[in-house]
């Protein structure tokens, strides 16, 4: 058996180039000798149904009458003349598979297997189309389109390029036999033409697409009069552009998703920019291009190329989890098929002058064959508050000031914006910048405007409060800095929305403040690190000079934790809380339409937001993003339960982290979280003052108050049970943490410090008079 099994691979192998079938003509003597030989060997299979195939032939010729049996015997006698039928036509040999096929020879076979393209193809434009070549690199989407030209008969020949060969993964969407399995694609494609149609000329370049060959592939016996590109790597899609703009070719790409596909005709315009002029702002020499290794390097090109807004949301999403949960870019038969019927179509109308235009389109099937059940908005719940009125502010104003006097001091102009331009430097969860002051009656009050801060994540409005503590902070900070006591009144009615009343005398100092004259020389340099670090110990005495700052306010406590195992303990909890709020239909919205700032204009522009500047992240990690903001994506990850790459970035902060720390105090409630965001401050400018970068990690703090003292109102129900989870592992790394106020979880790293600042909202737009 052994033996016998070693052969029989040998064999094989030894057949696996084959592509090219062997043709028999028996009136000529040494094709006859040949072909008996073959008869003799012993594995043949043969098929001969010529007299079927002249019957047909018969009818064909004979259009406008209905045959009879006796019809065709007369016919197909005469047509034979002293010819035996055995020896008519043509014997095909197809050695891949040891067929011997009985056919009519190359004009009748021709005319016979076209007869029913005519008229949408007539046999003028048949026979114009037999001249013509049609050269196809990759043979995925090529496949199918090779196949599709060669069953329409719109060319005489195709040369096929791919260096893959061809796997099991491939066959959901790669018309072949298994028994095909490990041969190259080129190969497979060219023996289903030629058992189809054994009389089109197939070049194969099994290399694929090289510098070397490429000059062959567009002109060797002729040039080619379309190039279809369906490869994968960029540098052979710009390479082959070129060629195809230097020769005036032109090139056709069909991308199977959402039925993208392209046209370049460098035949009419040879001066257009090659893929519409997408990539003219990134530099096109080859030798770069082919240095290209890495999909960071790649990236620049891949994006515009495939159009990433107008992918479709599950290529999105699928692109999101790849090398998570897929391996590969998916491809679906339909697609491929589509690709295959669109090109052949655009390819026969060019080549006839019935089509001239260049572009992109889409021949969208679910846009053009759409489910018209009413989509539900996931996103029903979204609050929407109006901005605080001046009416608003007077009416609150008047109730406390009724029992808050001014003090002694009544502040110039320059003096009350110095005050505020400091207190709008605090940080603010999202750089939301909830704030409006109001200055009357020589004192300054401190307002909510919720419309600026509501969201998912501020929870009881407790980021808001954390900011507040931290505004009010900087105020105090600046006016001893400036020689001008304050007298600060926090929640001084009932009515929230007013945050705290500010009196002003001249007294020097504020006695309760933390190192006044050092930490105020921080307030505008203080900010937050989104750079990813290097993971060394902070110094001890740093770490206590910071819990030094924290504690200074009563009540309020730092917990540090940087063992290796708690680490990545809260790797998993931080990670799993940015993926779950992306996830979440409001987090996601808020994250992407409130948030982030794509570009610097939008964030100077609206000067609130985070610009994605001050993440510094790669740009896979930016395409990321961009595939995210989709809100189709994240609804197709909670569906398949994945999206594990969403955690990603945050996973990436924490693992280049010193130290993760938390700032409690004793008790969850709105003036704690006020005290606990001044301790904050402190502690950040203390942090700044030792060189110390810091970035708050929020999602799962906010999340957490949420699920404890909210019943995880409004999550749904395996997002509330991820928490959970995630919660008792907290709470082991820090126990006891239910019973206090969670203010502020954030990292300690080492790390470069930003290129970009964070813009605020100018003064004069905040503050108004009474
Ligand atoms: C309560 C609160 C929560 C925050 N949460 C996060 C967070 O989860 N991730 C983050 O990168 N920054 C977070 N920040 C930082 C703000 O985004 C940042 O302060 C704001 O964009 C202004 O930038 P700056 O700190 O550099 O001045 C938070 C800040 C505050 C006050």
């Amino acid at each position: 058996m052994n033996q016998r099994y070693n052969t029989l691979v040998s064999d094989t192998l030894k057949a696996k180039e084959l592509h090219r079938p062997e043709f028999f003509r028996l009136h000529n003597d040494s094709d006859r000798i040949k072909f008996n030989k073959l008869l003799d060997s012993s594995n043949i299979f043969l098929h001969d149904e010529i007299y079927d195939q002249l019957k047909e032939l018969m009818k064909v010729h004979h259009p406008t009458v209905r045959l009879s049996a006796d019809d065709y015997t007369r016919l197909i006698k005469e047509h034979l003349g002293k010819t035996d039928i055995k020896d008519y036509g043509v014997w095909v040999y197809y050695p891949w598979s040891c067929k011997l096929v009985h056919m009519l020879d190359e004009d009748e076979f021709i005319e016979l297997r076209t007869s029913a393209n005519r008229n949408k193809i007539t046999t003028v434009e048949r026979d114009l189309l037999a001249e013509k070549k049609i050269g196809i690199i990759g043979m995925s989407v090529g496949q199918s389109v090779s196949v599709t030209l060669a069953l329409e008969r719109i060319c005489g020949e195709l040369r096929l390029a791919d260096f893959d060969t061809l796997e099991l993964n491939n066959l959901n969407r790669i018309r072949t036999g298994v028994h095909n399995l490990g041969i190259l694609k080129v190969y497979a494609v060219a023996r289903e033409i030629a058992e189809i149609d054994p009389f089109l000329k197939t070049v194969c370049y099994p290399e694929g697409i090289t510098e070397e060959n490429i000059n062959d592939f567009f002109t060797k016996d002729g040039k080619l009069d379309i190039v279809i590109d369906e490869c994968d790597g960029v540098d052979m899609k710009i390479l082959c552009r070129l060629k195809a703009k230097e020769l005036h070719v032109p090139v056709l790409m069909e991308a199977s998703d959402r039925g993208t596909f392209d046209v370049e005709r460098f035949d009419l315009h040879p001066d257009r920019p090659i893929l519409h002029g997408w990539l003219e702002h990134l530099t096109i020499d080859f030798e770069v291009l082919k240095s290209l290794t890495t999909a960071e390097e790649k990236l620049p090109y891949m994006v515009p190329i495939s159009g990433l807004e107008t992918l479709s949301s599950r290529m999105k999403a699928s692109v999101i989890e790849l090398q998570k949960t897929v391996t590969t870019w998916p491809q679906l038969a339909s697609s491929v098929a589509l690709g295959g019927g669109l090109c052949a179509d655009t390819c026969r109308r060019i080549l006839l002058d019935q089509f001239t235009d260049s572009g992109r389109y889409f021949l969208d099937l679910e846009t053009l064959i759409p489910d018209k059940r009413p989509i539900l908005s996931e996103i029903q719940y979204i609050k929407i508050v109006s901005p605080i009125t001046i009416d608003e502010i007077k009416e609150l104003s008047n109730i406390a000031l009724k029992d808050i006097g001014p003090g002694d001091k009544k502040l110039t102009h320059d003096e009350l914006k110095k005050l505020i331009d400091a207190a709008v430097q605090a940080p603010s969860a999202g750089n939301c910048q909830p704030w409006k002051w109001y200055y009357t009656n020589d004192c300054l009050l401190l307002f909510h405007d919720k419309s600026r801060s509501v969201s998912f994540g501020d929870f009881e409005d407790i980021g808001s409060h954390i900011a507040f503590g931290a505004t009010i902070e900087n105020l105090e900070l600046e006016a001893t800095a400036n020689n001008i006591g304050v007298i600060t009144h926090v929640f001084p009615i009932p009515d929230k929305t007013l945050v705290a009343v500010f009196s002003f005398t001249k007294k020097e100092t504020q006695d309760l403040l933390y190192q006044p004259e050092i930490l105020s020389k921080y307030i505008y340099t203080r900010e937050t690190n989104r750079n990813f670090g290097v993971r060394k110990p902070i110094a001890k005495n740093t770490l206590d000079e910071l819990r030094k700052a924290v504690v200074s306010i009563s009540g309020a406590e730092l917990i540090i934790r940087d063992s290796p195992e708690e680490m990545n303990a809260l790797s998993d909890i931080i990670g799993g809380a940015e993926r779950l709020r992306l996830l979440h239909p409001e987090g996601h919205y808020e994250f992407f339409k409130k948030e982030l700032r794509w570009s610097y204009e939008h964030s100077r522009d609206s000067a609130d937001g985070i610009d994605l500047a001050t993440i510094k992240i790669s740009a896979s990690d930016i395409v990321g993003l961009q595939l995210i903001q989709d809100p189709g994506v994240v609804k197709l990850l909670r569906e398949w339960k994945a999206g594990s790459s969403l955690e990603d970035l945050a996973r990436k902060s924490v693992n280049s982290a010193s130290a993760i720390a938390l700032i409690t105090m004793p008790q969850y409630s709105p003036a704690n979280f006020i005290a606990g965001g001044r301790a904050l401050e402190r502690m950040w400018l203390k942090a700044a003052e030792l060189d110390v970068s810091l970035q708050p990690m929020m999602s799962a703090t906010f999340h957490f108050a949420r699920l404890i003292h909210g019943n995880g109102q409004g999550m749904p129900g395996f997002m509330k049970e991820e928490f959970t989870q995630y919660y008792k592992k907290y709470e082991e790394i820090f126990p006891g943490i239910r019973n206090k106020g969670e203010v502020f979880l954030f990292r300690l790293c080492i790390a470069e410090k930003p290129e970009v600042k964070s813009y605020r909202i100018q003064t004069d737009k905040v503050l108004s008079f009474g």
